[in-house]
């Protein structure tokens, strides 16, 4: 018997794979909403005889897909992507996103955007008015960090966004490290008022490789409750 937060992920993830047709090459999210994505194609694979390619977001999801049978290739192989499917940490009434809880979404942002169409994966939970109370991700160069923390710091001063602190993302007693070897500092923001101006000034700044916006990328979010039920927007 699943806990109501896993039967909404597993019945979005479920729903989500009606975008999924033989043939497609699949960009395969990363987290614990994903997971039952990747888990329900593999059973697809398996038992309905579903031919696909799947791109992972990162050696996690790589290693799940091997392990549930679908064969995986890189981006690069891929080159196009007729969908990708992924969860968030929030979105909001325009289907603009905050990725990457998990850690990856430089190679999330990088697949979504090589893809057709996105559709997101999510419980209700994660719906907001403003983007902005889940802590915004942003991955950066090991090189300087502390330097580049400072300029986004004061940065975001400047521009009179809330909630100015942030943390280096840890593991541990050690910084975190991303699958391209990149640190995560997590920005307190509370509400962003403006997150297209905020993403572009962000990825501006020496040091910051990306961030967790993802702005006009998403197409669908296909929205799972603990009771079963599952609405899709888009
Ligand atoms: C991974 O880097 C993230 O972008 C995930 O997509 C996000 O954190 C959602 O994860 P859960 O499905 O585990 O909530």
């Amino acid at each position: 018997e699943l806990s109501p937060i896993d039967k909404a992920k597993f019945v979005a993830a479920k729903k989500a794979t009606e975008y999924v047709e033989s043939g497609m090459r699949v960009g395969m999210g990363t987290g614990s909403t994903a997971a039952w994505l990747v888990r329900c194609l593999g059973e697809m694979v398996r038992d309905d005889g579903l031919r696909i390619k799947g791109v992972p977001t990162s050696t996690r999801t790589a290693e799940l897909a091997r392990n549930v049978g679908i064969e995986v290739i890189s981006l690069d192989e891929a080159k196009w992507l007729d969908v990708t499917i992924d969860g968030a940490d929030e979105f909001d009434g325009d289907l603009n996103l905050i990725k990457g809880g998990g850690g990856a979404l430089l190679q999330e942002k990088i697949v979504a955007t090589a893809s057709d169409r996105m559709v997101v994966i999510a419980d209700a939970g994660k719906e907001v008015d403003a983007l902005g109370a889940f802590p915004l991700p942003i991955e950066v160069i090991p090189f300087g960090w502390q330097t580049t923390q400072a300029l986004v710091e004061e940065t975001l001063v400047s521009m009179d966004v809330l909630g100015r602190n942030s943390s280096l993302r840890m593991n541990g007693d050690a910084p975190f490290v991303t699958d391209e070897g990149n640190h995560i500092l997590d920005l307190h923001l509370n509400r962003i008022g403006n997150p297209r101006q905020l993403a572009l000034v962000l990825n501006q700044m020496p040091g910051v490789v990306e961030n967790g916006l993802f702005i006009d990328i998403c197409d669908s979010v296909v929205v799972g409750h603990g009771d079963g039920r599952v609405e899709v927007r888009d």
